[in-house]
């Protein structure tokens, strides 16, 4: 094999690398978030209501966009945790685009 070869075969192996850890990385994060948040977003466990966590289908979570979910999971609010030291900016808006699929 070429050199040339060799260099296209391992760029399309850095691309798709890529894609599947974007695609993941929000499931994978959110196993971080489902104690409280509860593995779909109902927040139904008893340390969810012990941490009067809203629930995904909440109104008032629903009102809410993408970008001040990001601010959210960022900064914290009340009981939330704040994950700036814990996640990277692309890592949050992951687990943010997760989240969201339970928001209906
Ligand atoms: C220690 C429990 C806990 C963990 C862990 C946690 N949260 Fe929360 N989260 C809360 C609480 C409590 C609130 C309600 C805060 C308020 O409104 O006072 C909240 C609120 C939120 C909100 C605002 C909308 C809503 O559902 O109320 C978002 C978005 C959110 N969390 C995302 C996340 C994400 C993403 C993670 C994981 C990276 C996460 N949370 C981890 C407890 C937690």
């Amino acid at each position: 094999m070429n050199m040339k070869k060799i260099a296209v075969l391992m760029m399309g192996f850095a691309m798709a690398a890529g894609t599947m850890a974007y695609a993941e990385d929000g499931k994978a994060l959110y196993t971080k978030c489902q104690g409280c948040h509860g593995a779909n977003g109902a927040a139904d466990s008893s340390m969810a209501k012990a941490m009067k966590v809203p629930a995904a289908t909440d109104p008032a979570v629903k009102a809410l966009s993408a970008a001040q979910m990001i601010t959210i999971t960022t900064d914290g609010k009340g009981k939330m945790p704040a994950y700036k030291e814990k996640m990277t900016a692309p890592e949050i808006k992951a687990v943010v685009d997760y989240y969201r699929t339970f928001v209906k």
